[in-house]
């Protein structure tokens, strides 16, 4: 019975994350990425390599846009299905545990976890982080090195710090709008939203909830969605430099 429950739960997780959009990053399940790495071990890793960095046979799944990209299957689990030899009668759980997995490795790797290597994530050249920062970047359209991100060199570690830059987290809840049909806009602090409706706490406190439909119109302002599409256009040496940069924010 609680199994089923689960069950339930999960898929509905599971769509409502698919709608959702970038704004929602996947957060790993140790438990999944455990089973996925099982599945990997077994389909995925004689061409894809045994950190997911790609071998002759295969790409690197770690630095796929699509990957990146993929909330819970919705980008890997229609791909499989695509690409030529590949296995196409993986269920949608064994696909969603497949994602944990390689979420994992990619955090895995922006960390650098690596017992082998001692992470030295300073390699990178201080003034081309500060060009990049004010410049390509575009980072002081939302940052400041002498206002939010003052001292971030002094608060985290080096490790921490890439960290943080590529995989922020949100220390405010998410602004949503809603305009129902003929009446008037309604703007708060989002408090939950899937395919059918909407909630958000207003300024005076008060929750709110909506129905969705054609005629309602729901904005949601995420300024991590930006975030989330620039890990498709650092390089390496980008990424290397403006963590250089930070980390000189003492
Ligand atoms: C026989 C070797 C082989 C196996 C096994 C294999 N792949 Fe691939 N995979 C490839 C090759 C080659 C490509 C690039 C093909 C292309 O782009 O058309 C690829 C492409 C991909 C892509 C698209 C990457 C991108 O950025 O476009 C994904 C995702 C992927 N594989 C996932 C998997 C998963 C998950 C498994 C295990 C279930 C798997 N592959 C098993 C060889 C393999
Ligand atoms: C569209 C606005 C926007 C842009 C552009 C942007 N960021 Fe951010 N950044 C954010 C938001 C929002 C957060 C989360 C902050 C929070 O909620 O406290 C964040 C978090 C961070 C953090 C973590 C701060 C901490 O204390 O945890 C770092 C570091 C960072 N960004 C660096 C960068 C760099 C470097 C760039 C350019 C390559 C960049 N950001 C571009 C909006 C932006």
């Amino acid at each position: 019975m609680r199994r089923l429950i689960l069950l339930v739960l999960g898929s509905f997780c599971q769509h409502a994350f698919g709608q959702a959009g970038p704004y929602v990053r996947q957060q790993v399940d140790p438990a999944a990425a455990d089973r996925g790495k099982r599945v990997y071990t077994q389909f995925c890793i004689n061409c894809h390599g045994a950190l997911a960095k790609g071998t002759e046979q295969g790409p690197d799944l770690i630095r796929s846009p699509l990957v990146l990209r993929d909330r819970l299957g919705n980008e890997i689990g229609p791909a499989l299905k695509k690409l030529a030899n590949h296995k196409t009668d993986l269920t949608n759980a064994q696909v969603a545990d497949l994602t944990h997995f390689l979420k994992d490795q990619i955090e895995a790797t922006a960390k650098n976890r690596n017992p082998e290597h001692p992470p030295n994530v300073l390699t990178g050249n201080l003034e081309a982080g500060r060009a990049y920062f004010n410049g390509a970047g575009k980072c002081n359209t939302c940052h400041s090195p002498s206002g939010d991100l003052a001292g971030v060199g002094r608060k985290y570690s080096p490790i921490d710090l890439q960290q943080r830059f590529l995989f922020p987290r949100r220390s405010k809840p998410l602004q949503v709008t809603v305009t129902p049909s003929g009446g008037q806009l309604v703007t708060g602090s989002l408090e939950r939203i899937d395919d059918f409706s909407v909630a958000l706490r207003d300024a005076t406190g008060e929750y709110r909830a909506f129905t969705r439909g054609p005629n309602v119109k729901v904005d949601i302002d995420d300024p991590l969605t930006v975030h989330n599409q620039m890990l498709d256009a650092y390089t390496d040496q980008d990424m290397h430099n403006v963590v250089r940069y930070l980390e000189s924010l003492k």
